[in-house]
């Protein structure tokens, strides 16, 4: 669903003004992207109580540590995107529907403020899509240099 929503974000983005897909783009955006963080904070939750299976002992102490932090990382951008597309647009007066259903408006209309979080949503996501690059050239390192497969302890 994140892949879909940076994807659809830079489509979006992109389209001209009079495009009559260019609505429902941001709203099918905005619906998904709260779905995200209402499932983030359930799977944030869920990883606090449950047990989670130990990196392999193959793995070397620094890349463990990258590791680590990379998920750390992941979990900040879970909840940092859509509080900052939410903030985004009820600052810029605009509504955020959860598909179809408004949510309510927590924030007063201030463009500066909306300017920022626009600044932040943007610049958070090229950083997140680094992040989801070198995740995933990290897993298939380990898959094809060392043959440590991963991917079975995500499943
Ligand atoms: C994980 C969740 C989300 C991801 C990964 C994401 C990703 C993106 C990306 C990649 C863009 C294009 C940025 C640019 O180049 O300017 C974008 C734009 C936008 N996003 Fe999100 N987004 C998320 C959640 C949300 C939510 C929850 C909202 C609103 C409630 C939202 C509102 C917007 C809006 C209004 C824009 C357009 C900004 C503009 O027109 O300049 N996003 N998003």
């Amino acid at each position: 669903m994140i892949i879909g929503l940076l994807t659809i974000g830079l489509i979006m983005t992109g389209m001209a003004h009079d495009n009559p897909s260019r609505a429902t783009l941001y709203s099918l955006h905005k619906s998904f992207g709260i779905t995200v963080l209402l499932l983030g904070l359930l799977r944030l939750w869920l990883r606090l109580r449950l047990y989670i299976p130990p990196l392999p002992e193959a793995l070397p102490a620094l890349e463990r540590k990258l590791a680590h932090y990379g998920h750390y990382m992941f979990y900040v951008f879970m909840v940092a995107m859509p509080v900052s597309g939410y903030v985004m647009s009820t600052s810029y007066g605009l509504p955020v529907k959860w598909f179809g259903l408004e949510l309510p408006r927590l924030l007063t209309v201030d463009k500066a403020r909306g300017q920022l979080a626009a600044d932040f949503h943007a610049w958070a996501a090229y950083t997140l899509i680094a992040l989801i690059v070198l995740h995933v050239a990290g897993v298939l390192k380990h898959l094809i240099k060392e043959r440590i497969n991963l991917l079975a302890r995500m499943t």
